[in-house]
């Protein structure tokens, strides 16, 4: 049996755990998802189904995963523990695991970013080349894809994996402490960032067309389950909610943090920060007349830069400026998950940080580079080019479609139903400066289990009904990538199983200290 380790570390400031908290929550899902998601689902039509998600959903739950760290002052597994024993360490470790794979690919797209930075100090903006491993010759992609894809065929994402990984490693190395200090400085000039973007967006000509188009409403594509299932991921996501990310930095928290307060205030901060991202990523596409495709990475990787490169004056700053924003963005949510899954271990098994860190580095660097393996697959393009992306396309879509809002569920109806919602409610205001009254109660207990189960039924059944996700890739992958075919099948159970035995096993292994 093993004890919970001492010394868990305390944030020293609020504002500290503000700056940390909605480090985590600000990242590539503000500056990139949020605006591919709103501009698929038809700019106006995103926003309504968004704000409701973020007050009913994203808002209450934030509360309830602060209150969980802050009441049992464990990471995410053992919080569960406490509140539903081994059934929620479970759900606990079901959350880790997710939340394992998402960092994995994570940090690849940040090594891409990091790829794209470097470039931006030159090569980016030269003219256009062939990317002859996809067979497309010169001139038909535009610059920043060609430099993309070119770049996605070496191996020199691996050496990035490598440095993102370390970068990550530096930054929490010494938990909270190492954590706070550095999101003292990357939070303030992310913001700094993104006002140069946004000034520099809307004062293009057309700039401020995009922000018409995000702010019209359109009724009609409401009753499309899709949208709804897009927003409540996409507020699950941006708010770091469901992988005990949220539970893990509360669970350093000292006693009487203002837990509401501090809910509302990441909260904000976090959707203001996107609302921003979405009015400069939308007036520079405007401006220059660029149609966005829906896929998301193609928002960040060649849809802004293409309309940076068109820029007037400043190309090479804005480009840089655009994507060190997305790394240091990146960089604060990454560390948070990881810490997330390393307070998990410690807590289990009383391991020393710095063991624990290099065995989630360890894996997460395995992990991240399959998510950067070259080999071209689909040499027309028509879909994702490479093994990697392929991989990465993939699991994304069970992690970022299914795997957070199963985990948001179960532990809505965890804390909800076996704890009580009021229990928790009392502790959040016993350690709040303003009150929340019994609305929390119905929305953890009936309102957010019942939306989030009538979207996940719903999109399951659509899933099988009209064939499994990523099986039309099938008839573009190149021949001699048979192998490929069965990646729809066995990145779905790989991602089922692994986090459904490697739970059970981490479950049934010992006993936190609590049992006893
Ligand atoms: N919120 C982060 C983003 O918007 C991603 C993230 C999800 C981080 C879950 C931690 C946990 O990019």
């Amino acid at each position: 049996m093993s004890q919970a380790p001492i010394d868990r570390g305390r944030w020293k400031t609020r504002i500290g755990f503000i700056l940390a908290a909605s480090g985590s929550a600000i990242g590539l899902g503000n500056i990139v998802f949020f605006s591919a998601n709103a501009y698929k689902f038809g700019g106006g039509a995103f926003y309504l189904p968004y704000l409701l998600a973020l007050f009913a959903i994203g808002i209450p739950v934030m509360m309830l995963e602060f209150g969980l760290g802050s009441k049992t002052g464990r990471a995410f597994p053992e919080a569960l523990h406490i509140v539903a024993g081994k059934k929620g360490e479970f759900v606990g470790w079901w959350g880790i695991l997710n939340a394992g794979f998402l960092t994995m690919y994570y940090i690849t797209i940040l090594s891409w970013v990091l790829g794209m930075l470097i470039g931006s100090f030159g090569a980016l903006w030269q003219p256009t080349m062939a990317v002859p491993a996809f067979d497309i010759p010169e001139g038909v992609l535009p610059t920043a894809t060609a430099y993309f894809f070119q770049m996605l065929t070496t191996a020199k994402p691996l050496i990035f994996v490598v440095i993102v990984w370390a970068l990550n490693v530096l930054i929490i190395r010494r938990g909270v402490q190492s954590i706070e200090a550095v999101t003292k400085v990357f939070v303030p000039l992310m913001w700094i960032f993104m006002a140069i973007l946004i000034v520099r967006g809307v004062t293009l000509p057309n700039g401020t067309q995009g922000v018409y188009l995000l702010f019209t409403p359109n009724f009609d594509v409401m009753k499309d389950p899709a949208v709804w299932q897009g927003a409540f991921s996409q507020i699950f996501f941006t708010l770091s909610l469901g992988f005990g990310t949220m539970v893990a930095y509360a669970s350093y928290l000292p006693k009487n943090s203002d837990l509401a307060g501090n809910s509302f205030v990441t909260s904000f901060l976090n959707c203001g920060f996107e609302y921003l991202a979405g009015l400069a990523v939308f007036s520079v596409l405007f401006a220059f007349a660029i149609v966005p495709q829906a896929s998301t990475l193609s928002m960040m990787f060649f849809i802004v830069p293409q309309g940076i490169a068109q820029m007037p004056a400043g190309v090479q700053l804005f480009g840089i400026v655009f994507f060190l924003l997305l790394l240091i963005a990146g960089l604060t949510s990454s560390v948070s998950l990881i810490e997330g899954i390393v307070s998990a271990l410690r807590d289990k098994f009383g391991w020393a940080r710095g063991k624990t860190i290099a065995v989630a580095a360890g894996i997460g660097v395995i992990g991240s580079c399959m998510f950067a393996l070259p080999q071209v697959v689909d040499p027309g393009l028509e879909n994702n080019g490479t093994i990697g992306l392929t991989l990465l396309d993939l699991i994304d879509h069970w992690v970022f479609s299914y795997g957070l809002l199963a985990i948001g569920l179960a532990q809505c109806i965890l804390v909800g139903w076996v704890l009580g919602a009021s229990k928790i409610r009392a502790y959040i205001n016993e350690n709040s400066s303003t009150r929340i009254g019994p609305w929390f109660d119905v929305l953890i207990k009936f309102v957010i289990p019942a939306a989030l189960a009538f979207i996940l039924g719903y999109s399951l059944y659509n899933e099988f009904q009209n064939g499994l996700y990523g099986m039309a890739y099938n008839e573009n992958y190149r021949e001699g990538a048979e192998f490929m075919r069965a990646a729809p099948v066995a990145v779905l159970m790989v991602w089922f199983l692994t986090s459904t035995f490697v739970a059970l096993l981490l479950t049934k292994r010992g006993n936190y200290a609590q049992e006893s």
